[in-house]
């Protein structure tokens, strides 16, 4: 068996997880896999369906009759529900208002984490989300908690003109029975809040050297 690395990276919405992953990918030649887009793409098919996201049985009927495609397109994961692209539509406001209710099914949470391992078996892999450091990959030694002001997170999602109550995501995201959002053992925590980008990917660097990761 080839045994890959992967750097997890977690952290609430808007702290700037997809940004630093995005860039380390580029940086290291790591695959990148946008977990929160498995999450929004089971919802969006949810809501496509007209199932209520707050039905877990029904949640997870619908699951059951949905063929989830995940894969790579140069270093970057890619998501489709029988064989379609929801693209831009995994940002709407709709997504956001439901996607933490879909992603507290713990028949949700199963099925994907178990696509998000497979990942490792391709290459070298960057996963941003919210358990990737406690549940996918608790092995791993390479592990960042990222975090930012709750003002700044929300003025970034303005910034982007995303509809997003963050505050009300991250509260649900938190207090969920199954892989509740916490700080894994062993992640490193990273404060974006006074950071730019450069700054920031600078001290993700520095953690992931000092975590022994080879740059
Ligand atoms: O990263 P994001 O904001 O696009 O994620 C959307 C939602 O998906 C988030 O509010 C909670 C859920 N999620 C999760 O429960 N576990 C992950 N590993 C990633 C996302």
């Amino acid at each position: 068996m080839i045994l890959h690395r992967a750097i997890a990276i977690d952290g609430p919405a808007a702290s700037g997880k997809s940004t630093l992953a995005r860039i380390l990918s580029k940086r290291l030649g790591l695959i990148m896999v946008n977990s929160g887009a498995m999450y929004r793409a089971v919802t969006w098919k949810v809501l496509q369906l007209g199932v209520d996201a707050n039905d877990r049985l029904a949640v997870v009927e619908a699951l059951k009759g949905m063929e989830l495609q995940c894969g790579v397109d140069g270093l970057s994961s890619t998501v489709a529900v029988d064989g379609v692209d929801p693209g831009d539509e995994l940002r709407s406001e709709e997504v956001n208002a439901n996607v933490s209710a879909v992603a507290a099914v713990p028949e949700v949470r199963e099925c994907l984490v178990s696509l998000q391992r497979d990942y490792l078996k391709l290459g070298d892999v960057v996963m941003e989300g919210r358990d990737i450091g406690t549940v996918v990959f608790p092995e791993t030694p390479y592990k960042i908690y990222m975090d930012a002001d709750p003002t700044v997170r929300e003025a970034r999602r303005e910034e982007v003109g995303e509809v997003d109550s963050v505050a009300a995501r991250d509260h649900a995201d938190s207090r969920r029975e199954t892989a509740p959002l916490k700080i894994a053992e062993g992640a490193a925590i990273l404060d974006t809040s006074g950071h730019t980008i450069e700054t920031g990917v600078a001290a993700a660097l520095e953690i992931l050297v000092s975590q022994g990761f080879p740059i």
